[in-house]
């Protein structure tokens, strides 16, 4: 699978900047949407189920630069092995993706450990706006 240098650069950059002081567990995203890198972190609350992910983050930064297609992921955590996106960004990053076959997720870690799938491997079968009446 081919792999995006810059962008997981990116997401390892921000990782340190997370807002985690509840779960200590800091992401850090970097999304290519319509060519351009987009970055976000988690940032939690003290009302724990408000907590937004890295990758919803990322995404809002991009929508708020005018730019709707993803292209590649990046998420940067400090498990091992380097864990995937949760259920509730895996919909929304599909959101973005025209087709989900093309576009590539790959976790990493600060150790130089890697993981990557399509996001139709992480999400099969999903649910989109096509299902929607028109
Ligand atoms: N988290 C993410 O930012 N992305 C994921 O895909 C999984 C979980 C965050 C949410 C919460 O701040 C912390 O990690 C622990 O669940």
């Amino acid at each position: 699978m081919i792999r995006d240098a810059e962008l997981e650069a990116r997401a390892l950059a921000v990782q340190s900047r997370a807002y985690a002081p509840y779960s200590k567990f800091n992401v850090g995203c970097a999304v290519r949407m319509s060519g351009q890198v987009f970055e976000g972190v988690n940032v939690e609350n003290a009302s724990y189920p408000v907590c937004v992910c890295a990758e919803r983050n990322a995404i809002a930064a991009a929508v708020l630069a005018g730019a709707h297609t993803l292209e590649a992921v990046a998420v940067c955590t400090s498990a091992t092995p380097p864990s995937s996106p949760c259920g509730a960004c895996r919909q929304v990053l599909a959101e973005f993706a025209p087709d989900p076959t093309v576009v590539t997720i790959t976790a990493i870690n600060p150790d130089g450990e890697h993981r990557s799938w399509t996001l139709a491997e992480l999400l099969p079968a999903s649910f989109s706006g096509r299902e929607l009446p028109k």
